[in-house]
């Protein structure tokens, strides 16, 4: 994954539990890098092995780690970084979660070497729809989840999300119904 994912990581690990704690998680890792470039692409067994090792390091389920990088990427790391493409992406949650589809071709264009989730949506109501994610990479769903949630907050609206469709139970993607309170202008 790109490096900036991995910048992120270091950045709330070291907000919430202090630099020596990142030191430590990155020599259970493994992991000799001392500075992240955020254009530069590294290997995903290189994130998966700081998730582990954080997991270890601060007794937090692996889960529970990713599902607050979801939170925190999109709520701190993504407005500071990318903000227009954020706010240009939706002005409502529903508006935001039809987008999904697209959201990363633009990203792709600052990023070649990108492998991107990719989206579909299905099942509108007034107040849900259903999401259909596909990715290459196993385990992430967590995140998935914490950036919902996190969505939840930027607009300000109650998000329920039930897992309702896994490649665990035989299908080819991951699918989520998303439910969101009336606030929301559909
Ligand atoms: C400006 C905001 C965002 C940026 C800059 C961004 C960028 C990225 C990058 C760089 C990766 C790693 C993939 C790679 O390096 O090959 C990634 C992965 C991912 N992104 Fe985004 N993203 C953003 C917003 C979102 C949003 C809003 C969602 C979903 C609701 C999302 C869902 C994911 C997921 C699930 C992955 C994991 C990759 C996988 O499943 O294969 N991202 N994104």
């Amino acid at each position: 994954m790109y490096g900036l994912v991995n910048r992120a990581v270091e950045k709330l690990v070291c907000s919430r539990f202090g630099e020596p704690a990142w030191e430590r998680i990155k020599a259970r890792a493994g992991v000799d890098v001392e500075f992240f470039a955020s254009n530069e692409s590294y290997p995903d067994s290189m994130t998966y092995g700081l998730v582990a090792a954080a997991s270890a390091e601060l007794g937090l389920p692996a889960a529970a780690i990713l599902e607050a990088f979801g939170e925190y990427w999109v709520l701190e790391v993504a407005p500071a970084g990318y903000g227009a493409m954020l706010d240009s992406a939706g002005r409502t949650l529903p508006d935001f979660l039809e987008n999904l589809p697209h959201f990363h071709t633009r990203i792709a264009m600052i990023f070649p070497n990108l492998q991107p989730p990719r989206f579909e949506t299905s099942d509108r109501t007034p107040n849900s729809l259903v999401l259909h994610y596909h990715s290459n990479r196993l385990g992430l769903e967590p995140f998935l989840l914490g950036i919902l949630r996190g969505l939840g907050k930027r607009f300000q609206v109650a998000v329920q999300v039930d897992h309702i469709g896994s490649r665990g139970a035989g299908s080819d993607h991951e699918t989520f119904r998303i439910t969101w309170s009336d606030g929301a202008a559909a």
